[in-house]
């Protein structure tokens, strides 16, 4: 599986958020790293087809993101996630469920399944408003994996997890890891150190760093901070 960004600019007005991105993505988890208004959450979003880039292309294995079917592969945990607070958890992932164009029973199955895997079994009748923001992003989490997509695009999903929380998260993303492409942004190295397989940073807008994090010949987080000091 291959997942290719080819020329990729955005420019919102005069604001070049991406600047001709050329990288292409395998099987596996890739960590995108980079500070606040990097250009991340842009890229992300060209990926899921929600954003259109100003120039340049991205298919996976060949289907261009702006075929209907390239649609069928994706799952997407938005950075801001966190609408209908009034749905309770599993009316909210059969609500999803019914929108990716699941029967009935294949969505009652999938959705206790999925409830499940993110540990919100017990809590599936009460309402998303009473949620604590680590629920909600494993919510958010199970929503984006409704359809079993190849390509799992998770935006910050570690913003308001636990510490316990973060392990199961790390297990789960590891897994998922194994049979699909999983891209995770972050601006937190730890969040990313022990589960990404392939790390790309992000720098105003720009791809700096490419590669495996053994390759890096010093501790990640002094790599990062190095790349994100004051000029
Ligand atoms: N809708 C928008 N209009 C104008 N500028 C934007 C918009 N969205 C993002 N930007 C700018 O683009 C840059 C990249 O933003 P973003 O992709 O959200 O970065 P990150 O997710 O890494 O924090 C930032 O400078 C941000 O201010
Ligand atoms: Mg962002």
């Amino acid at each position: 599986m291959e997942l290719e960004l080819k020329n990729i600019t955005k420019k919102y007005k005069d604001k070049e958020a991406v600047k001709n991105a050329n990288v292409t993505i395998h099987t596996g988890v890739t960590g995108l790293l980079g500070a606040n208004g990097a250009g991340k959450t842009t890229v992300m979003r060209m990926i899921c087809g929600v954003l259109k880039p100003t120039e340049g292309t991205i298919s996976f294995d060949g289907l261009n993101v702006e075929d209907e079917m390239y649609r069928d592969v994706l799952g997407y945990l938005p950075q801001d996630f966190g609408y209908y607070p009034n749905f309770k958890a599993r009316d909210f992932l059969l609500y999803i469920a019914a929108l990716k164009g699941l029967d009935k029973e294949s969505a009652k199955v999938k959705c206790e399944e999925l409830l499940k895997k993110v540990n919100l079994s017990d809590v599936a009748n009460k309402k998303i408003s009473t949620f604590s923001g680590g629920m909600k992003q494993r919510l958010g989490i199970a929503q984006a994996l409704i359809n079993d997509p190849k390509i799992i695009i998770l935006d910050e999903p570690t913003a308001g997890l636990d510490p316990k929380e973060r392990v199961h998260f790390r297990n789960m993303i590891g897994e998922l890891g194994k049979n699909n492409i999983v891209i995770l942004s972050t601006h937190i190295v730890s969040d990313v150190e022990h589960i990404a397989d392939r790390i790309l940073m992000m720098k105003d807008g720009e791809f700096i760093y490419d590669g495996e994090i053994k390759d890096i010949n010093m501790d990640l987080e002094e790599f990062y901070l190095k790349e994100f000091e004051e000029a």
